[in-house]
This record gives C-alpha cells, structure tokens and sequence, in this order.
C-alpha cells in the first residue's frame, strides 16, 4: 500500500511580516517545513511532496536537502487548488495525506489514527478550538454525522459559534481525491477553491467521512503570525521539560529553559538551573549539575559533571566528574578528562585536557593537548597563531606552568617539567627539566625624591 504525502506551502504567509517564506521560520531552532517533513517520514511515505509557490525558487534551494519533491502552485488559488497541482505526481499513490507547513507539531500517533478510522471514505483530523476564530467549522447533523466544512468567513453567526474546526489535515484513498478534487469550485467568499468543500461532496457521493479528534489543540496549531509561533515555541519548551522531568531530571523553573534543533538525552538526577540553552545533539550523563545562564551545544557531559554558572561548552566532550566554570568556555574540539577541572575566564579551542588536570583561572588554551595530572597556573596562554598558522603545543603528563606563562607553539614539553612563572617558552622541554625565561630582577635604592 502506498501512501504519498503532500505538504501544502504555498502561501505568502502575509501576517508574519517576513521577508522569510514562513515555513522557513522555526518552532524550537528547526523550520516548520523540516518538522512536517520529518513527521510525514515516520509514517513511511512512498513520496512527500511540497506545493511551494509565493517564495518561489528561493524556498526550494534552503531546503534543497530534504527527501521530497517539489510542486510548483503560480497563483494561490486555494488550498484544494493546491492538492490538485500534485495529484499528477502521485500517480502511484494508493492513499494520500495532505499536511500543512505552517502546522509544525503534529504527532506521529494522531496522524496513523486518522488514518485507521478511515476505510473507504475521507478522513479528516478536526479538534476542539478553545477561540475558533479564522478555522472552518466542522458541521455535524443530528445524528452526529459530519456534513461539511463552511470556512469562518462563509460561515453564518450560528455556524461560527461552533468549536470544533477543521485542522485542514486530511487522509483518504487517492482515487477519491482523483475523484472529486475537479469538482470543487471557488464560488465562495474569498473566491478560492476550499479543500474543505470535499466533506461536502463526499457526503452527497455517500462516501463516508470519518472527524478524528487531535489529541491536544496545539498539536494541530497553525502558525500564521509571530503571536502563534512564540504560543507553539512555549508548548513545545514545556512539553519537552515535561518529558524530561519524567525520566528523573529536576529543571529549577520548568519555563526557563530552552532546546533548539535535535535532541537532547539528560540522565537521571541530573538538575539544570534557570536559563539554560541546549542547542544540537547533546548528551547529558547521570547526576549532572548545570548552572545558570549556560549554553551547551553539540557535546557530550558525562555522569557526575558539576559545570557553573555563565559557561559555554560547544563541540566538545566533558568527562566524569570534571568540573567547569563559573564563566568557562570550552569551544569546539576540546576534551576534558576524568576529573579536570576549567575554571573561571578560560578558554579552551581544539584541547585536550587530561584526567585530574587543572586549569583554574584566566587562560587561554587552544590547539593544545595536555597529559595527566597538569597543572596550567593562571594566565597561561597557548601562542598557537602566528598571523599565518596554527600551531599544536604538547604538555606531558605532571606538568605544572607557572603563572602568567606564554607557551610559544609548536611546542612540546615533556612530563613533570616545572615551568618557572611569567616564562615565555620558545623551545622544547626535556622530561624533568625545570625551565624558566625570565628577565632578571634588580633591586636599586630608591631615590629620595620617590620617597
Ligand atoms: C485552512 C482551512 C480551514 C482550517 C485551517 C486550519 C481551507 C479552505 N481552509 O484555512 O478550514 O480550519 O486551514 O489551519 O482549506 N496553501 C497553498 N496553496 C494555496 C492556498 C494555501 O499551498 O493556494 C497553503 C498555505 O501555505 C498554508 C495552507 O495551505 O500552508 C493553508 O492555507 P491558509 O490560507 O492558511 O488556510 P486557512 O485560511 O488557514
Ligand atoms: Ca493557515
């Protein structure tokens, strides 16, 4: 059985006031198009494709990576306008269900039961709206059978005091949309050819039509303004700490806290304070403590990790029981043994720092791998950049620098070598050695006038 999906993008989305298309804008870091694509792939579609139109070409290159096929629609001449200019597309197609772009977080799990109540005839996903305005109203006879959709602006005052509406989703047998698609007209209100008016002609077909209901109301949600993309962004926020906090983490205020693009795995016991951003795939371990107003991205904490207030982490791995922060910022490529410790104002780019290795203060470590047990004195810095390239410095296992250091790369200092403070290394360090360029210290009496 083939099903094909086809996602109607068309519209200018005119309320936004965008110069974006609006299914390029995003609900929690992901565009809304991505999202109804990557929905319509659980469902193991045949085909996806996209009616794209107002954004023309420039929709189509930003998206160019997703597994679909595109449908140009010109004009906007409604939404059963657009269904019809895919169905030459989805010859093959023995269902078809038609989502919409601007409708980002349906579930997987509502979508196939649609599809099950739905034999023969029309499926259609309806919901209770708490303020129906702007949504076509699903018209039922008394005894409960749905008859038609009449849109808000061609609805009377009776009709538009009803709450459930269509969400504009639909499932149904292609043949059927082969069918009756060509029937529908535009003599309507906003002179459009309304997919609604399909219920309608089913019925006088005697086909059935089957209402399932969506599990919540914002599942089926479209975004016409920015109004309605930050309502979705906070249901999704929330609905995402909910989840979490079920499989044992404690989040210090459930509304601050934010989880933009793909997932976020936190394990148990684990507690993440006020205003702290998740961005990308991260990985958090057991029993994880996560200060304030910090930002992970792309990295991977594992179990018993303390990381304080005002840190960045991207791109990097934090192993067991290290420690970061406060005000830490470990960039990409940089890994933190068992243990480390980073502390406040420093910096680490493309470094390895060893188990129960310290760098407490004030450094700036880039392109750098550091042994076991190392301790990097405050103000520290890695010269790994000479205007033209990069260079790699290695520290072996004990070493200690000593404060204020400059450690010229490349670079190689053996293990347990002791590096005098404010030294400015240059060359290479034997294993053992003590090094230390300094300039000599005088010490001359004092004029008197100084004194
Ligand atoms: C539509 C439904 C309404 C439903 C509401 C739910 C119709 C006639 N009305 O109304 O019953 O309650 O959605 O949100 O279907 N589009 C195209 N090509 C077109 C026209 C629209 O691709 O020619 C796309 C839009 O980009 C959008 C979607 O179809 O993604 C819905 O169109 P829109 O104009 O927003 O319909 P609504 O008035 O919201
Ligand atoms: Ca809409």
């Amino acid at each position: 059985m083939s099903l094909h999906v086809i996602i109607l993008a068309a519209g200018q989305g005119t309320r936004m006031c965008s110069s974006k298309p609006k299914v390029a804008h995003t609900i929690a870091g992901v565009p809304m198009l991505t999202r109804v694509v990557d929905t319509a792939l659980t469902l193991d579609p045949a085909a996806i494709h996209v009616v794209y139109g107002f954004s023309g070409e420039a929709l189509r290159e930003q998206f160019q990576d997703l597994p679909v096929d595109w449908v140009f629609q010109e004009k906007q001449l409604g939404t059963a306008h657009g269904v019809l200019k895919a169905l030459p597309a989805c010859e093959s197609a023995d269902h078809i269900l038609v989502l919409y772009g601007d409708v980002p977080l349906t579930s997987t799990a509502t979508l196939r039961c649609l599809s099950q109540d739905v034999s023969d005839g029309l499926g259609v996903l309806v919901t209770e709206a708490k303020n129906p305005k702007g949504f076509g109203r699903i018209i039922r006879d008394e005894a409960g059978h749905v008859q038609a959709i009449v849109e808000e602006k061609d609805a009377t005052e009776t009709q538009r005091t009803i709450t459930e509406v269509n969400t504009g989703i639909m499932y149904a047998k292609a043949d059927l949309f082969r069918h009756y698609l060509p029937l529908i007209d535009n003599k309507n209100a906003q002179e459009e050819y309304y997919l609604t008016d399909i219920v309608g002609l089913c019925v006088q077909g005697n086909r059935a039509v089957s209402a399932t209901k969506a599990r919540c109301e914002e599942e089926v949600l479209g975004v016409n303004d920015r109004q309605q993309q930050m309502q979705l962004e906070r249901y999704y926020q929330y609905q995402y700490v909910l989840t979490l906090s079920k499989q044992g983490v404690t989040f210090m205020d459930p509304r601050r806290v934010d989880f933009r693009g793909a997932d976020v795995v936190i394990g148990q016991d684990s507690t993440v304070d006020v205003n702290v951003i998740f961005e990308g795939h991260v990985h958090i371990g057991k029993n994880v403590t996560i200060g304030p107003n910090t930002i992970i991205k792309q990295s991977r904490i594992e179990d018993n990790v303390v990381i304080h207030a005002n840190s960045m982490i991207d791109g990097s791995t934090v192993s067991e029981a290290a420690q970061v922060g406060p005000f830490a910022r470990i960039r990409p490529g940089s890994v933190l043994g068992k243990q480390s410790k980073v502390g406040n104002f420093v910096e680490l780019k493309n470094t390895v720092l060893g188990h129960g290795s310290k760098a407490s203060h004030l450094s700036y470590l880039g392109d750098t791998t550091i042994g076991k047990a190392a301790n990097i004195g405050a103000g520290t810095i890695t010269c790994n950049y000479d205007g033209k390239k990069k260079s790699h410095t290695v520290l072996g296992d004990g070493v200690f620098v000593g404060s204020n250091t400059s450690l010229i790369a490349p670079l190689i200092v053996a293990g347990n070598v002791l590096i005098g403070a404010g030294s400015v290394i240059t060359q290479d360090v034997p294993e053992g050695h003590l090094a230390l360029s300094r300039s000599e210290q005088k010490n001359k009496p004092r004029h008197k006038e100084d004194s």
